[in-house]
């Protein structure tokens, strides 16, 4: 496995690659990495001749008063689970490479950034597609792959490998979770015994309401209604967000949409986790 830290080393690797007809799938993290990453990267290495991960926590994507200083850096532990998983390339940037005195150009997004997780980070999504598109040009991968866990996040750059033409496929892979229902998350380190237990309330929640939107228990607008109190009273935990939407658009669903997704931001202690599950209705009800 080689660690990479210049944009153009890995630039020309890439294209080399590219030019012996290999295929090249890439796996962006911050570097805390959990099971989550790891099925991205065995995805990857599946479909894929070359995988490269890259690990860079991105300042722009955190707002002023989030966790930045405190997003774990663990690099020699991710080094190492990477190298397990048969990673070719790691591309590790130092932050003035990716952001060099004088940056001023950022990819600006649409509605489906402003909502949800957009609402109270106006500029996180902002900060996630420019450091995509900035991986991609640098890594250009044929693939790219994301987790269901960030799926705000996945659909936002989907579009935006859509609205800008870019020459590769964003693939969204299933959330991974613990054996007790919570999302591996990078968060969830942050959780000491007692909030990781008050923590499980938002798995429990968004899968008693996608059941009971399954079998036709209730609306989509009633499952919200109720997902929001059961989080709302839940012990421990502060409520940003439960909602359900339309899978694709994010937008509130009307009686005939079918493909749903519920979607929870909560925070336990200092820790702010998030969650949703996909629904899709049977035709015909
Ligand atoms: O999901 C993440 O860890 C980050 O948002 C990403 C995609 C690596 C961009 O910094």
């Amino acid at each position: 496995m080689r660690v990479l830290r210049s944009p153009a080393a890995v630039q020309r690797w890439a294209t080399h690659q590219r030019e012996s007809g290999h295929t090249i799938g890439l796996v962006p993290t911050m570097g805390a990495l959990h099971e989550g990453h790891l099925s991205l990267v065995r995805a990857a290495r599946h479909a894929c001749n070359q995988v490269v991960a890259t690990i860079f926590v991105n300042p722009t994507q955190f707002g002023p008063t989030e966790d930045f200083a405190r997003y774990p850096r663990t690099t020699r532990r991710a080094l190492a689970l990477l190298r397990h998983e048969e990673c070719d390339v790691v591309f590790m940037p130092a932050g003035d490479q990716m952001y060099p005195a004088g940056f001023q150009t950022y990819v600006v997004t649409g509605d489906l950034a402003t909502d949800l997780e957009g609402r109270d980070r106006p500029t996180h999504f902002r900060g996630v597609t420019t450091i995509c598109l900035k991986l991609f040009t640098i890594c250009k991968p044929h693939r790219a792959y994301f987790g269901q866990k960030d799926y705000q996040q996945a659909l936002v750059v989907r579009r935006m490998v859509a609205d800008l033409n870019l020459d590769l496929v964003v693939k969204i892979c299933p959330t991974v979770r613990e054996s007790d229902g919570l999302a591996a998350s990078s968060r969830n380190r942050h959780l000491g015994p007692a909030d990781r237990e008050r923590a499980l309330a938002i798995s429990r929640v968004l899968f008693e309401q996608a059941r009971a939107l399954r079998n036709g228990l209730y609306t989509a607008r009633a499952a919200e209604r109720r997902g929001r109190q059961a989080l709302s009273k839940a012990a421990g935990l502060r409520l940003d967000y439960f909602s359900v939407r339309q899978a694709h658009s994010l937008a509130r669903p009307g009686p005939s949409d079918r493909d749903l997704v519920l979607l929870a931001a909560a925070r336990v202690g200092r820790t702010r986790l998030i969650d949703n599950v996909r629904v899709r209705l049977n035709s015909g009800r």
